[in-house]
């Protein structure tokens, strides 16, 4: 493998020459309620975002893959010969091995080509900028070879990439989202069956809205989180001999949780209140989102970001800041932090009427709090990942 650098600016023509004749898109997502569920067999209901990540390339007649990444100004070289012995190495192209891995075990080997990669979905912000670029990836591939796997494979494809090369051990909504979104729409996953519905939001009076902390996700959550998925397996696990029909947190009502709660050990117990209601508050959301009660919609979010905080305790002060300053705004009806946590970003609901204000009084009083810049993105429920030949 070589890696190059290069000055910033370039394009495919300018890189490689010729003119890109496959593109695929995949964008970034953002989760409006129904956190930390997804690895528990739960709920979820995150969205499609305006920002993406591209490529563009053309087949080449060798066994050769090159791609530049124009956000790294840097080349990445692989003879597909040498995959199988490929490591991890801390560095963007893991996400792009992971994947080539993974159509590798399926028994699909891709011919060689070159592309252009770049992407505007911020990392480290709880945005799902990877999730981004192995689905773009996998659609890639998938077109250039016409491998003709469906959405859904290659979303889990995906994360198997994540899970097994990547080293992270996220759950399936982000690759599911980034693969399957439709516009004007957020899309309510079963995580269990991996069925999905489409729940139309949108809404004349009110726009998505999120706020990135700048506070980058990486440090330490790797740790954070996969103690969380580790505490939710012991609270089923004791639950278990109460419940033995249970197999996933998802299998327990509020009811019986409240009945048999104190055979948890305290800790064990807030993870587990946390997932056992936010399953109840998704399930509430789609009932109120189906009627149009965005505000009662809204509600919920704030009560989400509080077992975030309380019981789950995956946010920090500047997150829960952030929640604080928006929800005092005019016309922001909800709002919560959104993603794994410890960092990232806070998604809120306001009206169009007050996003102008909103974005003053919240860029001001978070930097007063915390001598911290954050970033407001007014964002578009967009289409999932698409492959066209150009
Ligand atoms: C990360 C993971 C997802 C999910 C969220 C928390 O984004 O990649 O699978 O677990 O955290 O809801």
């Amino acid at each position: 493998m070589k890696r190059y650098s290069f000055e910033e600016g370039n394009s495919y023509r300018e890189i490689f020459g010729s003119k890109a004749t496959f593109f695929s898109r995949a964008p970034g997502r953002v989760n409006l309620i129904g956190e930390h569920t997804d690895y528990n067999d739960g709920f979820c209901l995150p969205t499609a975002i305006d920002r993406s990540v591209i490529f563009s390339g053309e087949l080449r007649d060798d066994k050769k893959i090159i791609v530049f990444s124009e956000n790294y100004s840097e080349k990445f070289e692989l003879e597909l010969s040498e995959l199988k012995s490929c490591d991890r190495i801390n560095h963007w192209s893991d996400y792009l091995v992971g994947i080539l891995k993974e159509f590798q075990v399926l028994n699909l080997e891709t011919k060689g080509f070159q592309a252009v990669c770049k992407g505007n979905v911020p990392e480290g912000s709880g945005l799902s900028s990877s999730a981004a670029i192995e689905v773009a990836f996998s659609f890639f591939l998938n077109g250039i070879n016409d491998f003709k796997l469906e959405k859904k494979d290659l979303a889990l494809l995906s994360q198997r990439a994540e899970n097994n090369f990547v080293g992270v051990k996220c759950g399936v909504m982000d690759q599911l989202v980034s693969a399957l979104a439709i516009k004007n729409n957020a899309i309510f996953i079963d995580c269990r069956n991996l069925e999905t519905e489409y729940i139309p939001f949108n809404f004349k009076d009110y726009s998505i809205v999120i706020v990135n902390s700048n506070v980058s996700r990486e440090l330490g959550s790797e740790t954070f989180y996969n103690e969380r998925r580790e505490q939710c397996r012991e609270g089923v696990r004791i639950l278990k001999k109460i419940l033995p029909d249970i197999s996933a947190l998802r299998d327990v009502t509020e009811d019986e949780f409240i009945g048999y709660e104190n055979e948890l050990p305290v800790v064990i117990r807030k993870r587990c209140r946390h997932v056992i209601t936010e399953n109840e508050r998704v399930k509430k959301s789609i009932e109120w989102l189906g009627m149009g009660k965005i505000e009662e919609f809204g509600k919920l979010m704030i009560k989400s970001h509080e077992s975030l905080r309380d019981d789950y305790e995956v946010s920090i002060k500047e997150l829960d800041k952030l929640v604080e300053i928006s929800l005092s705004v005019d016309g922001c009806i909800g709002s919560r932090m959104t993603g794994a946590g410890f960092g990232g970003c806070t998604v809120s609901i306001v009206n169009k009427k007050s996003l102008k204000s909103f974005e003053e009084i919240v860029k001001e009083k978070y930097f007063k709090f915390t001598a911290k810049k954050c970033e407001v993105y007014v964002t578009s429920t967009e289409n999932g990942a698409e492959f066209k030949e150009i």
